[in-house]
């Protein structure tokens, strides 16, 4: 039987991709912090599924969680787990954001780093990060770290799809950057986006066809967004930036 295993399946875009995958006959292994949430979603799910409660923010725990799951041949991994603050980089508390460093870059790296190595050796397999359009942006005022580990995630996840198709390998690795989705996301992050959210079910489904039909190494959801990501190509920099500052300021 085919495993999955998806961070962050305790709400929003993680629970419904651990749902479809589920529809789609794998069986899952679902992590986050909230028990009870996963409790709820696996009572819904249609195969076997496995509960490991996790902080990611901790190394040690990223790596235990690979330990416990590294022989239950895995074929599908999603580092999603994620999430935002707002505010001024001179008032926005340092330890919330050495957090966010860490469950945002630091877990992606950790888990993709073991797990590749795995999906390597047997030729087969899929990673996908959910990063965010801000990591295509050219950077986000008063969200300064968020968008930040999103362009890290964005690099990271290019840069080592380049390393295998060079070495002819199946394995697959992508990077989902959807704008707003309506999730829990900005109750934790503590803003209101003006551009309403997306379907966390849709933003969910649109990535997982797009990452086993379609193998597309960026996957943004909606033309909106994909009008946005490749306009400001052709915007300055300083421009660019100022735009995201307006748009970042409103949400506040
Ligand atoms: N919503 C948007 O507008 C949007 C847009 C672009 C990209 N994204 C990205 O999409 C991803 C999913 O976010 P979402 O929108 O679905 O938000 P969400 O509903 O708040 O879900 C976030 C998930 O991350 C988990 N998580 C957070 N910190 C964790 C930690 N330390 N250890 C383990 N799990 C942790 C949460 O689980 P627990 O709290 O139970 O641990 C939760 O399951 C994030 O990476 C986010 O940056 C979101």
């Amino acid at each position: 039987m085919k495993t999955a295993l998806v961070t962050g399946a305790s709400s929003g875009i993680g629970y419904e991709m651990a749902r479809i995958l589920s529809h789609l006959g794998y069986d899952l292994i679902l992590v986050a912090r909230r028990e009870d949430r996963l409790l709820e979603l696996q009572k819904l799910l249609e195969t076997h599924s496995e509960i490991i409660v996790c902080d990611l923010s901790k190394e040690e725990e990223c790596k235990e969680l690979y330990k416990a799951v590294k022989k239950k041949d895995i074929s599908v991994l999603i580092n999603n787990a994620g999430f935002g603050l707002c505010g001024s980089f001179t008032e926005t508390d340092l330890d919330k954001e050495l957090n966010m460093i860490n469950v945002n870059i630091k877990a992606v790296h950790i888990l993709t780093k073991l797990f590749l190595k795995d999906f390597v050796k047997k030729d087969d397999g899929y990673i996908l990060n959910v990063a965010s359009s801000a990591g295509l942006m050219a950077g986000g005022p008063l969200m300064a770290t968020y968008y930040a580990t999103k362009a890290y995630v964005v690099d990271f996840t290019r840069a080592i799809n380049t390393e295998l198709s060079d070495m002819g390998s199946n394995v697959y690795i992508g990077a989902l950057c959807p704008g707003p989705v309506d999730t829990e996301f900005n109750d934790v992050a503590d803003v209101k986006f003006e551009m309403k959210g997306i379907n966390k079910k849709y933003c969910a489904k649109y990535a997982l066809y797009n990452m086993f039909e379609n193998r597309k190494m960026i996957i943004v959801p909606t033309a909106g967004m994909k009008l946005s990501v490749c306009a400001s190509k052709f915007v300055p920099t300083r421009p660019l930036l100022e735009i995201t500052r307006r748009i970042q300021e409103r949400k506040k």
